[in-house]
């Protein structure tokens, strides 16, 4: 095999499981997008997919599925590195077994010149979430559409399950691409909190857990009611956790949101909600001139790692004083904020009012009410996403506004308390009030 590297500094092979698991999430849509796709192809006898950066074969095993629906076909892996690339040529092969399509694995850069010359001219080439991972971005899509036969495909997927887009979804042939792309080449690393001592991130967070689902009415609007069950253990934390969250929109353009959770042995809960917001509705309007007011007169200081000390400092002073409404992009920090504020009447469990923004061009504005003792303010820095409508999101093209216990409460026993214990439960309310203001 030829000596090929990635760019990015990361251990692919010990990010295989995280692989497999996020293609096992995938998998139902990742065949939907398959079938879409083989589909655009239409009549062609055997179709060659090319699945550039393959990482645990999930969407390669559903190009054999959908190809063998299709009569027959090739799929070729892609991928720098080896160990990745035998694991899943090894999945794929066992999916396509018995059937007419053929499963071939191709190690190489995808930022190299020769990439052309490694792979069969494809009438459709997939490349989910490996573009940022390449140096030049712009030169890589380039070299991408270059391993196409006449007519084909190349359909490109930077975000995660609810993002997998097609290419128009990043605006290929339209002014801009490249200072899009490079914006986000230039921000995304930098940022990356992996690896970083004290931060414990979780391989499947709640986030991405299979809830039981309930859609509700009542007078004030409809609503969706969620339960989930986390097991003892799960992810290495205690306690049988039984989590509910329940969404209501109602008529007055509120959306309100409330958590819930009981355990079977003492463990540590918090919960938010990380919406982002644009109230220009527009992500290429960045949100800077968005005034923002927050009702917290402290913050709590935060490391290099993004892990706060454990202090509550005034915010007078400091970029982070919001407490007169001013544009968010006034003081912003290079690196923008990623900060948690302490609520007026931080404790009270009130429900109050936590924050306020108006977007000046539309007049929209947001209120957030909380009964949280904090709120985390985050401009969206290090987003690089396809969000609505297939449009590209980058850095302060939203904020979101988090109502949440401390960060690293169960470490900073001064901070309000995270435990949960048997015959106790946690509670978490916020609502977004949406309106006009002109
Ligand atoms: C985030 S994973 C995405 C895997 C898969 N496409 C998906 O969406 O689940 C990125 C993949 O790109 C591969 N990769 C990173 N740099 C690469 C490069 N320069 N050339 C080819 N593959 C690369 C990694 O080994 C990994 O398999």
């Amino acid at each position: 095999m030829a000596h090929t590297h990635t760019h990015d500094n990361i251990d692919w092979p010990a990010r295989l499981a995280a692989l497999r698991r996020a293609d096992d999430l995938d998998a139902v849509y990742d065949r939907q997008v398959a079938d879409r796709l083989v589909g655009v192809l239409g009549d062609i006898a055997e179709p060659v997919v090319v699945d550039i950066g393959s990482g645990g074969g999930g969407m390669s095993a559903a190009f054999a599925q959908a190809l063998a629906g299709h009569g027959g076909g090739r799929v070729v892996l892609c991928d720098a590195v080896g160990e990745l690339l035998d694991a899943a040529t090894g999945h794929v092969r066992d999916v396509a077994a018995g059937t007419a399509v053929v499963v071939e694995a191709v190690h190489a850069d995808a930022s190299s010149d020769q990439l052309a010359d490694l792979l069969p001219p494809a009438d459709l080439v997939w490349a989910s979430r490996v573009v940022h991972h390449l140096p030049d971005q712009q030169r890589a899509i380039d070299g991408l559409t270059r391993l196409l036969a006449p007519g084909g495909w190349l359909a490109l997927g930077e975000g995660g399950l609810s993002t997998k887009c097609l290419p128009w979804d990043l605006g290929i042939g339209e002014p801009g691409l490249g200072d899009r792309l490079t914006a986000a080449r230039d921000n995304w690393f930098v940022g990356m909190r992996s690896g970083m001592s004290g931060v414990k991130s979780l391989p499947v967070g709640w986030n991405k857990a299979l809830w039981r689902a309930a859609p509700f009415e009542s007078p004030a609007g409809p609503g969706l009611r969620l339960a989930h069950v986390s097991p003892d253990g799960d992810q290495g934390f205690p306690g049988r956790v039984q989590v509910g969250f329940e969404y209501q929109l109602t008529h007055d353009n509120r959306l309100l949101m409330s958590a819930h959770a009981t355990t079977d042995a003492p463990t540590v809960v918090s919960m938010t909600n990380h919406s982002y917001f644009n109230l220009a509705a527009d992500p290429a309007h960045k949100v800077l001139d968005t005034e923002l007011q927050i009702f917290a007169p402290a913050y709590t200081p935060r490391d290099a790692t993004g892990i706060p000390t454990g202090e509550v400092r005034p915010v007078a002073g400091t970029s982070l004083d919001f407490t007169q409404p001013k544009p968010i992009g006034r003081d912003l920090p290079a690196t923008g904020y990623d900060d948690n504020l302490v609520l007026d009447g931080s404790g009270s469990g009130q429900l109050r009012k936590a924050a306020f923004a108006r977007d000046p061009t539309t007049g929209r504005t947001l209120e957030l009410w909380t009964d949280q003792p904090g709120v985390q303010l985050y401009s969206a820095h290090w987003l690089h996403t396809v969000g609505k409508r297939g449009r590209f999101c980058g850095p302060e093209s939203a904020f979101c506004l988090e109502a949440q216990h401390f960060p690293d409460s169960p470490n900073k026993p001064q901070f309000p308390s995270t435990t949960l214990r048997p015959g106790g439960a946690f509670t978490w309310r916020a609502e977004y009030r949406l309106g006009v203001d002109r």
